[in-house]
């Protein structure tokens, strides 16, 4: 509780230094879906032929922005991100940024798959915050158990969506080893093509839910203690800390691809593992889970094996694409630890070290990547 208190002083604080500190670094806007723009600018310039244009499907992306401020203080368009997000028409079609002033946001967001081409971007991921505490055992307004899924503090179903400099929590206290319906998963990504840049991801049991989709996660920070990194996306991670609060047994990735054909799988690139342990870095959530560790430093809390098969009986060793690729750091050889975890040659490895693995060329900013 004092802690909670310190925090909220501390956002307070930043708060007020923002009503002061003015607009004028926000002055630059950065265009918030290069996709689209890349896309219209492809498109302008190979119509030349206006006969042909006739009988070729153009791709229709957004064209206009919007901008929208959210501030909890009242200086904003909004007080609240669901306010601003509910302000967005059905079907949109521009470049939507919202931009969030520092300050504690606590409500529960969901952003539809008819809002596509939004942004939320915070002020810094230490003092723009959404957080929620909703529970996996905890129930909904139909008298049902929530369940992992709909625990989510912020849920995104749009495609084209992106958050830049801003926290996400889930703020249900950590569970004790062994109970049960604790999962309380921060932040949803269930559409395609989402972009995340200097973000926060806090919570415990399950706090990223990379449900489904393509997505990108650059410099981000994610806390968690159980599977905190969950799901069956396709999606890299760049840059980015994985830390683990685990008190017995932790875990950080667990991936949910199904068939052998799936294009599916968490790319790991540069990342950085902290936290306490003993962590098992990868689960086979689904039959042919795909994870992969490159040029990742892990400190020393890597458990015995590495890796872990998530049911004993399913022969998911046999199945699962565990690999590892040049990693280092004290933990690094732990992660070696199975037989079924390879350590992945050059050729194997090289489609999980570049932004292709989530056709990244086609809709992240090369500036972005
Ligand atoms: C334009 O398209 C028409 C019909 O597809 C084609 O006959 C013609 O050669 C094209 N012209 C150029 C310059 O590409
Ligand atoms: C949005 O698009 C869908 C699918 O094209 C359409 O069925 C719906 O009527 C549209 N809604 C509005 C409010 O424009
Ligand atoms: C926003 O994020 C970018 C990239 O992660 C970072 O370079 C920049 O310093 C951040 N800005 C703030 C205000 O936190
Ligand atoms: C693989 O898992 C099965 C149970 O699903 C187990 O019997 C077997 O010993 C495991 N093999 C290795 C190499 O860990």
């Amino acid at each position: 509780m004092a802690l909670r208190n310190y925090i909220y002083t501390f956002l307070f604080f930043f708060c007020f230094i923002s009503l002061h500190a003015t607009h004028l670094v926000e002055a630059a806007i950065v265009s918030p879906n290069y996709n689209n723009l890349h896309s219209s600018s492809v498109s302008s310039s190979t119509s030349k032929n206006s006969t042909s244009k006739k009988h070729h499907h153009k791709w229709i992306g957004p064209s206009g922005h919007l901008f929208i401020t959210v501030d909890a203080d009242g200086f904003g368009d909004f007080l609240s991100v669901q306010d601003a997000v509910d302000s967005v028409p059905v079907n949109n079609t521009k470049n939507v940024l919202i931009r969030i002033k520092a300050g504690c946001y606590i409500e529960k967001v969901v952003v539809p798959e008819s809002k596509p081409y939004i942004t939320l971007k915070g002020e810094g991921r230490d003092i723009t915050v959404i957080e929620w505490h909703d529970r996996a055992s905890d129930r909904g307004r139909d008298g049902m158990q929530l369940r992992t899924y709909h625990t989510a503090s912020v849920t995104v179903f749009a495609n084209y969506f992106s958050a830049r400099n801003i926290s996400f929590k889930n703020t249900a206290p950590a569970p004790m080893p062994g109970m049960q319906g604790r999962q309380a998963v921060a932040f949803r990504i269930s559409g395609d093509k989402a972009f995340f840049s200097g973000c926060g991801f806090y919570g415990a049991q399950d706090t990223l839910c990379d449900d489904a989709g393509r997505h990108y996660f650059k410099e981000c920070y994610i806390e968690g203690s159980i599977d905190f990194i969950f799901g069956n996306g396709r999606s890299m991670y760049k840059d980015c800390e994985l830390h683990s609060i685990a008190t017995r047994f932790g875990s950080i990735a667990a991936q949910g691809r199904k068939l052998p054909d799936e294009n599916t799988g968490f790319a790991f690139l540069n990342c950085k593992v902290t936290g306490s342990g003993p962590l098992y870095v990868g689960r086979a959530m689904g039959q042919y889970s795909r994870i992969v560790f490159s040029y990742t430093y892990f400190d020393d809390v890597v458990a015995h094996g590495g890796w872990d098969d998530w049911d004993h009986v399913s022969n998911k060793n046999k199945t699962a694409f565990f690999g590892v690729y040049k990693c280092w750091g004290p933990g690094a050889a732990a992660v070696r630890g199975v037989s079924w975890a390879r350590e992945l040659d050059y050729d194997t490895a090289h489609k999980f070290l570049a932004k292709s693995f989530v056709n990244g060329r086609h809709w992240i900013d090369p500036s972005d990547a």
